[in-house]
């Protein structure tokens, strides 16, 4: 494998556990607010994130390429409002999009088939993440605002369960 594209693989292992990261500090945020529906939607984004640097590993490992874990670094985003973790997600998987990108083109540069296929999985992932991020900001300026419908809201996202990703290596 191409060391650059070796090597960005790698490094998307730890932004994939950095995000796991970052959306448990967002779940920690809401849990404190008692809004136990928020807090379990993004404990299981948390899980999800896990399952993605799994993913990366994975192929990494299953193409004969070393693996090393770097140190995670500290969610330091300060929330206020039940819309901040909100805005502040949909902005992550923005960024964790161009990641993703900037690795697909660099497989392209070197006619890395394989690795382009592998990421198809997240480019399609990716767009979901951000279509679910922003969707929940504009549910949450809606009916967020009124009592009635943050309790709703909340009692929604409380229904989310986990599903291990449909990509299996
Ligand atoms: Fe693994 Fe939410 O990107």
């Amino acid at each position: 494998m191409n060391e650059t594209v070796a090597r960005l693989l790698n490094e998307q292992i730890n932004k994939e556990l950095y995000s796991a990261y970052l959306y448990l500090d967002m779940a920690i945020f809401y849990d404190a607010m008692d809004l136990d529906g928020y807090a379990n939607y993004y404990t299981i984004q948390a899980q999800e994130e896990r399952d993605h640097a799994l993913l990366f590993m994975q192929y990494l490992q299953s193409n004969g390429q070393k693996v090393t874990l770097d140190a995670i670094g500290k969610p330091d985003k300060v929330y206020e409002t039940v819309l901040d973790p909100l805005v502040a997600a949909a902005e992550h998987e923005r960024y964790v999009s161009a990641l993703i990108n900037d690795i697909y083109h660099e497989a392209y540069q070197v006619r890395d088939y394989r690795t382009m296929k592998f990421l198809d999985w997240f480019v399609d992932e990716q767009r979901e993440e951000e279509d679910n991020a922003d969707s929940m900001i504009s549910r949450y300026k809606l009916f967020g605002s009124d009592p009635r419908g943050l309790y709703l809201l909340d009692q929604e996202y409380a229904g989310r369960v986990y599903t291990a990703p449909s990509l299996v290596l």
